[in-house]
């Protein structure tokens, strides 16, 4: 299995990714923001997408979105071939496309809206936290593309303040002071540990 950032050679395969997720929507009965053939495609064309192909056959797709002029960073439209499931591809897809992320938009906090557990897991583990959806981009574009989901007069009622998906946010900045929070009691302890160890060596000294 190979699992690429894709580019324009990859274009053939759009049909094949847009069918796929429009069946998946269909066989969970949940809504999705429906994607065309050349919108995928353009996102191949700009190296914003990851694909996992078997040979020649297509194995799973996700892609990159910008949104809030470059402020938040989406990665959208996850999908596994039904042939390929149950063994941790989307995993591997996953952190494939978030790294691309990382790497490409560094300064981006990384979001997603999901109804599903699978995404939820994965987003868990990389680090994204449950956040209300005032915590996501407030782009318009990206919030129209939820026109084409079935549960969109939800969104619509509660002024979008909340829908079925659940928002998932990774702010870098964040954990980075977490991070380095973290490191500075690591090192403070240590020094705290090796400043009372000198103190009892001293002390036993002049007690002898
Ligand atoms: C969701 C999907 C991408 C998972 O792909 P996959 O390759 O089978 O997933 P993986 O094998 O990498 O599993 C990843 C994790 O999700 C869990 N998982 C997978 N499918 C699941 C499901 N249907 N329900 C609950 N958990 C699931 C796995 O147990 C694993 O968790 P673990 O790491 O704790 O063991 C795939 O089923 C799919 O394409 N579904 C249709 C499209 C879709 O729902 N996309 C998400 C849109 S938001």
């Amino acid at each position: 299995m190979e699992i690429v950032i894709a580019n324009k050679s990859h274009t053939k395969y759009a049909e094949i990714i847009c069918e796929t997720i429009a069946e998946s929507a269909k066989v969970r009965g949940t809504g999705i923001a429906k994607r065309t053939p050349e919108y995928i495609a353009t996102k191949m064309g700009n190296g914003n997408a990851v694909i996992a192909l078997d040979g020649d056959v297509f194995a799973g797709f996700c892609y990159i979105e910008l949104w809030g002029h470059g402020k938040f960073v989406a990665n959208s439209g996850l999908i596994v071939h039904p042939n390929y499931r149950g063994k941790g591809l989307a995993k591997k897809i996953k952190h494939k496309v978030f790294e691309h992320s990382r790497t490409k938009f560094p300064d981006a906090k990384v979001f997603s809206i999901t109804t599903g557990l699978a995404v939820m897991k994965l987003n868990s583990d990389l680090g994204y936290k449950p956040v209300t959806f005032s915590e996501l981009t407030d782009d318009q574009t990206f919030w129209d593309g939820c026109q084409t989901c079935q549960n969109y007069d939800v969104l619509t009622r509660t002024n979008r303040k909340m829908c079925l998906c659940t928002g998932m946010l990774y702010d870098g900045k964040t954990k980075e002071k977490i991070e380095s929070k973290k490191i500075k009691e690591k090192v403070f302890k240590r020094l705290k540990h090796i400043k009372e160890t000198m103190f009892l060596k001293k002390a036993k000294k002049t007690k002898k």
